[in-house]
């Protein structure tokens, strides 16, 4: 059974994923503008992850007889100066959400609620893996300086990406 600050955190937090859902759609609407389908492709599989994300958290809230209560989702940004720029706040995105989910942690530990807290775990070693991904990506993009063909090379390489539901979730 969750407390009411728990599921109000968690409630929080799965409109948060799914505002990162839609944000992701927006970066890909942008990149497919631009012909870089494989910067698209890359933003669409996050799409993919972000949804998983909340689904993972909705499914958690049901299971422990919580209930689950969908707010209004955010307009995400529309317009970028570059695709530097977009993994700029992509990376500065995913540290926003780290934080939070953090701070979930913090008041599961707080509550001991070691369900929440064991559920929790898993999404604190994700955002890891999710900032490396993003800060490596920006980290390319600024040596080739977002342009010529690295540009073409980079896009090649992020259209093979494809998302792979984890097995244990
Ligand atoms: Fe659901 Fe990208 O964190």
């Amino acid at each position: 059974m969750l407390s009411q600050k728990l599921q109000d955190a968690f409630n929080t937090q799965i409109n948060k994923e799914l505002y990162s859902e839609y944000l992701y759609l927006s970066m890909a609407a942008y990149c497919y503008n631009l012909d870089l389908d494989g910067f698209a492709n890359f933003f669409i599989v996050q799409t993919q992850e972000e949804h998983f994300h909340a689904m993972k958290m909705f499914n958690f809230v049901t299971d422990c007889n919580g209930k689950v209560i969908l707010k209004p989702i955010a307009g995400p940004e529309v317009d970028f100066k570059s695709i530097i720029e977009v993994f700029e706040k992509t990376l500065a995105h995913e540290q926003f959400i780290t934080k939070s989910i953090n701070e979930l942690m913090d008041l599961a530990v707080k509550e001991s609620d070691h369900a929440s807290a064991s559920l929790l775990k898993w999404f604190v070693d994700e955002q890891v893996e999710e900032e490396a991904t993003d800060s490596k990506l920006l980290s390319k993009l600024k040596l080739i300086n977002g342009e010529g063909h690295g540009m073409l090379m980079l896009d090649a390489e992020l259209a093979t990406r494809v998302f792979t539901p984890p097995a244990a979730a």
